[in-house]
């Protein structure tokens, strides 16, 4: 029979685990400064201080480069929400409350950095990035009300940290500048050890707590989102980096879902009673959907893409 745990349980439990994530973590970490990605002899005053505003010819951005590095910006900008979920579905002490600290403190760099970047550069008109980031903030990134607890939690920010390492990555490909590529490469190995912490712990409530850890996942994987969500014209940007390559279904299911499903060895597994089985069926059944949707939405932006290129052919 396999054992049901409290989320209070399976923390405690897996705290010796935490921990030494933890200091895997910090061995791995780089220190690194915002201020050493950011070219400042480009910045100039705006008009308050005697100088320019921001005009839309001053950007060297195109405008795809400029709503996946806004889409990501804001996400990252919504910290303060996901502070708040983690800090409720992760215990306060010992190392789980070092490790909540710990990356919310890395996490805020990346809006630091992203921001100085585009400020000083030019890139986008920073008042309408402004009144973006308010609203954003005000909605917040609210979870549906059914994903409480630490194994759905531990779940989501697995493959939302990995899917935000895939985002900024291909955004600094589009952003044609060797310093944002550099510096987008340098905030996706910071998601990319985020992920793996969190995934060996999601890892170790699998081995815990097969069943109710398999269910999770189920869940999370079946109904994910984007932590970007809630923002202003997430919806229009969405297809758009889909169009053009930044986040679409295809880097979802292979670089996303899949690798981390393979490292839990999900379909390998024999621990599962029949609770688990059914949640494993249902994961299958819905990643064997997705592979057809995937083949689907290409054929969809093949065709759409030939017709946007026949349209600026010469006639
Ligand atoms: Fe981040
Ligand atoms: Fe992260």
């Amino acid at each position: 029979m396999s054992k049901t745990l409290t989320q209070l349980e399976i923390l405690t439990e897996l705290q010796p685990v935490a921990e030494q994530n933890l200091n895997r973590h910090l061995s791995m970490a780089k220190e690194w400064h915002p201020h050493d990605y950011v070219p400042w002899d480009e910045g100039r005053n705006f008009a308050a201080m005697g100088g320019a505003d921001w005009a839309p010819e001053q950007s060297r951005l195109s405008e795809i480069a400029r709503v996946a590095m806004i889409t990501n910006l804001l996400t990252e900008d919504n910290l303060p929400s996901y502070h708040r979920e983690i800090a409720q579905n992760f215990s306060q002490d010992g190392a789980w409350g070092t490790w909540v600290g710990r990356w919310t403190a890395e996490e805020n760099r990346h809006g630091i950095v992203l921001r100085d970047y585009l400020v000083v550069t030019r890139g986008v008109d920073p008042v309408a990035l402004e009144q973006a980031r308010m609203t954003h903030m005000t909605t917040g990134a609210n979870a549906p009300s059914d994903w409480g607890g630490f194994l759905v939690n531990v779940a989501y920010v697995t493959f939302q940290e990995l899917a935000t390492r895939v985002s900024h990555r291909n955004t600094g490909r589009v952003c044609q500048d060797p310093i944002a590529d550099r510096m987008l490469q340098r905030i996706a190995a910071d998601e990319n050890l985020h992920m793996i912490f969190y995934r060996n712990l999601c890892g170790a409530a699998l081995d815990l707590v097969p069943d109710q850890a398999m269910e999770a996942i189920t869940r999370i994987v079946t109904n994910f989102v984007m932590p970007g969500a809630t923002m202003p014209n997430f919806r229009r940007n969405g297809v758009l980096m889909a169009k053009h390559g930044i986040y679409d279904l295809r880097q979802h299911l292979e670089e996303v879902v899949q690798p981390v499903l393979k490292k839990w060895e999900i379909f390998e597994r024999t621990d599962f009673t029949a609770r688990g089985e059914q949640a494993r069926d249902e994961l299958a059944a819905f990643i064997e959907k997705l592979e057809g949707d995937v083949v689907k939405f290409e054929e969809q932006r093949d065709r759409l893409l030939a017709r946007e290129a026949a349209r600026l052919q010469p006639a």
